[in-house]
């Protein structure tokens, strides 16, 4: 298939590199193709960033099916363009779109389809240290129906947005908030799609964390309300002693293209990474015993964020001295030498976005 290119006939005015924030600013083109069982995925197209016009009954809108990703493209040193590992993301969407009923994407041609897409818009990747271009595709259900099934059509789109630090904090310790009063996800539910709905189900506990001066909620399992799952929008890993543990993969955790990283990273120092069942006490009997040396979450929008203190029914246990661990420093640095260019890739993570 053909990418048909549409240019925008006055380009933005792009932000500074510098106080980028996260997710406000959108680049001037975005990537969008439509499904229907005719025809399966057609009409690829690049057109100028703008609105979808679309019937108030769409799908969507009523039942929330709907996936994305997020990932990034970093401007290295010598200018130069490049992702990080987007063929997993493409194959997680693939992963999402069977449990919500969507038709798969066709991961090569995706990935024609965004190297096209970032090298028409290789000027919006900020160059500041910390910043990046974040990419967030997306499928949508499009039926314009009220009835409740899997819609017949859908748009995936990809849209891009010039970004800085995910968290206020930046890379400082971020404070986090353990309830059993709410749950993200349950066993056989689709806790480990990237679907819209895990994301508006886990607002109304964020909020009250919000309030309570926490950045974000760390989830239990959804059925023994004992086992930790992941944080708001990222996966969790504690140091206890001299290893790394990570909740297992369960079926309601998202599968985190970083968490792989972190684990791979580590593993290839030496250390020992353990993917298990965390219960919550566990940790604050470790802490008590002085075990727990570090936690920190991983995620593309978070990268690596080191958790400074965590409360559990009203008590409130502090990791560390304050300060970042040095696994979370060291993971951080590593990784973001890798994404920026100035370390060797010898993962295979990196895809240039080279110039046509
Ligand atoms: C990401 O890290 O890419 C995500 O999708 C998390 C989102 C809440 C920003």
């Amino acid at each position: 298939m053909d990418i048909s290119i549409t240019k925008a006939d006055t380009l933005k005015d792009r932000p500074s590199d510098t106080g980028l924030g996260f997710g406000t600013h959108f680049t001037d083109h975005m990537f969008m193709m439509d499904y229907n069982p005719e025809k399966g995925w057609h009409k690829p197209c690049i057109v100028p960033y703008g609105p979808f016009s679309m019937s108030p009954a769409t799908m969507v809108l009523h039942y929330g099916q709907a996936i994305f990703e997020g990932l990034k493209a970093y401007r290295t040193s010598t200018g130069d363009v490049q992702l990080f590992r987007p063929r997993d993301n493409f194959n997680r969407m693939n992963k999402s779109a069977e449990m919500l009923c969507i038709p798969e994407i066709d991961t090569e041609f995706v990935m024609k389809a965004l190297l096209t897409l970032v090298d028409m818009e290789r000027d919006w990747v900020p160059s500041e240290p910390g910043t990046s271009l974040y990419i967030r595709p997306t499928i949508i259900a499009t039926d314009p129906y009220i009835g409740l099934r899997a819609s017949h059509t859908y748009r995936f789109f990809i849209i891009m947005s010039p970004v800085g630090a995910y968290y206020p904090e930046g890379f400082n310790p971020v404070k986090i908030w353990v309830t059993r009063d709410y749950v993200r996800a349950v066993r056989g539910g689709v806790g480990r799609a990237k679907t819209a709905g895990n994301y508006a189900a886990s607002l109304y506990a964020t909020e009250i964390a919000h309030k309570d001066g926490y950045t974000q909620v760390m989830w239990l399992d959804g059925v023994e309300l004992k086992y930790v799952e992941e944080v708001g929008s990222m996966n969790i890993f504690f140091v206890l002693g001299d290893e790394i543990v990570t909740p297992q993969l369960n079926g309601s955790i998202l599968s985190g293209v970083t968490r792989d990283s972190v684990i791979t990273m580590a593993r290839s120092w030496g250390m020992k990474v353990t993917e298990r069942r965390v219960a919550i006490d566990e940790l604050f009997e470790a802490h008590a015993k002085g075990q727990l040396k570090e936690v920190f979450g991983s995620g593309t929008a978070a990268v690596i964020s080191p958790v400074g203190n965590i409360k559990f029914h009203e008590k409130v246990i502090d990791i560390g001295d304050g300060t970042v661990g040095p696994i979370a420093s060291r993971l951080f640095k590593e990784l973001m030498d890798i994404q920026y260019g100035k370390a060797e890739d010898k993962q295979g993570w990196i895809v240039p976005v080279n110039p046509t």
